[in-house]
């Protein structure tokens, strides 16, 4: 059989990213993001190692960058506990907020927002949908920007915020660029991070998306565009041709490393949805929710193979997904790990030691009183 590609494209593609594909971060810091072209390496991004945690999307309308953006936030609430404030124009956030247990606040006029003490806590989009136009949909979203501006002024420079502020389709704040171009500057400081997706480069300041050290560039239309690309250093010169021609889903990866000089450029095959299903472990007044992917790298890298991750995985769907922590140690002890290898990968999915020892004493308990 004769396979039909389309080889130029293929081969500008490979041309690009002959350099620098990341290393396979077999520690599974950070979140997933998909596959690199090349190699066929799985990219983590982990913002930690970067000169600053900030993402910046670009892409045409329909080439993925929400997607993208649902994919990256999911990640950092379940697996990193990072807290999600999304700034959602058109109620395209909700569905995912309700599925990680956030709260989604309609906001028509300034008085319908919430105070910031709701909004860094957890996961929460303020719907602006309901707006009358995008004029006061902007002027609310320049209210929030200052919000949080000034709550992260409040903080100690240093704090272990974790928290991450998300602003799609970012050409609708043009007049509002230096306000969040402050945020990208002083965000770092504070441990916030901010995700910008857009559409229309030119409208919005070239400087906030080229300030952020890890971008994603979908494909893309527009000499205006690919030109205000390459001037911000997110876009190679050579590389404007591969961008106006990638699939949706396809992107070209920037990471600025910290102590690294030049930004480390690459091409991801297809960027990965997140798996939604979640499973929720309790204990007294504790619930830790890890999802399904997380359980799978964990017990991998602890050199635990598939059958391991399965029997697991059955036996939590046996419990409709949330089962005690302490039925779950004993499951655990069950199926043949050691003390050691319990507490680690308890640990590894967010249980706090006290709650992890307490659950093997009572185990034991158990054990004795048989
Ligand atoms: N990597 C992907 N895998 C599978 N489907 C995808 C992927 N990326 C995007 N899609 C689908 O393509 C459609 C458009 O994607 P998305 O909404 O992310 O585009 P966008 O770049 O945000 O567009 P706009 O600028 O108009 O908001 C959606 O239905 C989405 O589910
Ligand atoms: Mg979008």
């Amino acid at each position: 059989m004769i396979i039909k590609t389309d080889s130029k494209a293929v081969a500008l593609q490979l041309a690009v990213m002959d350099q620098s594909e990341p290393e396979a971060d077999l520690s599974c810091d950070g979140v997933y993001v998909g596959k690199t072209l090349r190699y066929r390496l799985p990219f983590f991004l982990d913002n930690t190692k970067l000169v600053n945690p900030h993402v910046s999307v670009v892409g045409m309308t329909g080439s993925g960058k929400t997607y993208l953006v649902k994919s990256l936030l999911a990640g950092l609430s379940v697996d990193r506990h990072y807290s999600v404030f999304i700034i959602d124009w058109n109620s395209e956030y909700s569905d995912m907020v309700e599925f990680l247990c956030g709260r989604v606040w309609k906001a028509v006029r300034a008085a319908d927002l919430p105070a910031i003490e709701h909004l860094v806590e957890g996961v929460n989009s303020v719907d602006l949908s309901a707006a009358p136009s995008d004029t006061e949909k902007a002027a609310l979203a320049g209210v929030m920007l200052s919000m949080v501006r000034k709550f992260i002024l409040s903080l100690r420079p240093g704090s272990d915020t974790k928290m991450v502020l998300v602003v799609d389709e970012a050409w609708k704040l043009a007049n509002l660029k230096q306000d969040l171009g402050k945020l990208f500057r002083e965000g770092r400081k504070f441990g916030l991070m901010v995700i910008a997706a857009t559409q229309l480069v030119g409208d919005v300041n070239n400087e906030v998306l080229s300030n952020a050290a890890c971008s994603f560039v979908f494909r893309l239309q527009g000499s205006d565009n690919l030109n205000g690309l390459v001037s911000s250093g997110l876009l190679e010169p050579g590389h404007t041709a591969v961008a106006q021609t990638l699939e949706r889903g396809s992107c070209i990866v920037s990471l600025i490393y910290r102590g690294g000089s030049a930004p480390r450029r690459f091409m991801l095959e297809h960027v990965h949805g997140f798996d939604f299903r979640t499973y929720t472990i309790r204990g007294g007044s504790m619930t830790v929710n890890v999802s399904v992917r997380k359980l799978g790298s964990v017990l991998g890298s602890m050199g635990f193979g598939g059958d391991a991750t399965m029997r697991i995985e059955r036996f939590f769907a046996e419990n409709s997904g949330g089962v005690d922590i302490a039925r779950l140690v004993g499951f655990l002890f069950g199926v043949g790990l050691g003390r050691a290898d319990v507490f680690t990968f308890l640990r590894a999915i967010g249980i706090k030691d006290r709650s992890i020892a307490v659950a093997i004493e009572a185990i034991r308990g158990v054990a004795f009183e048989e």
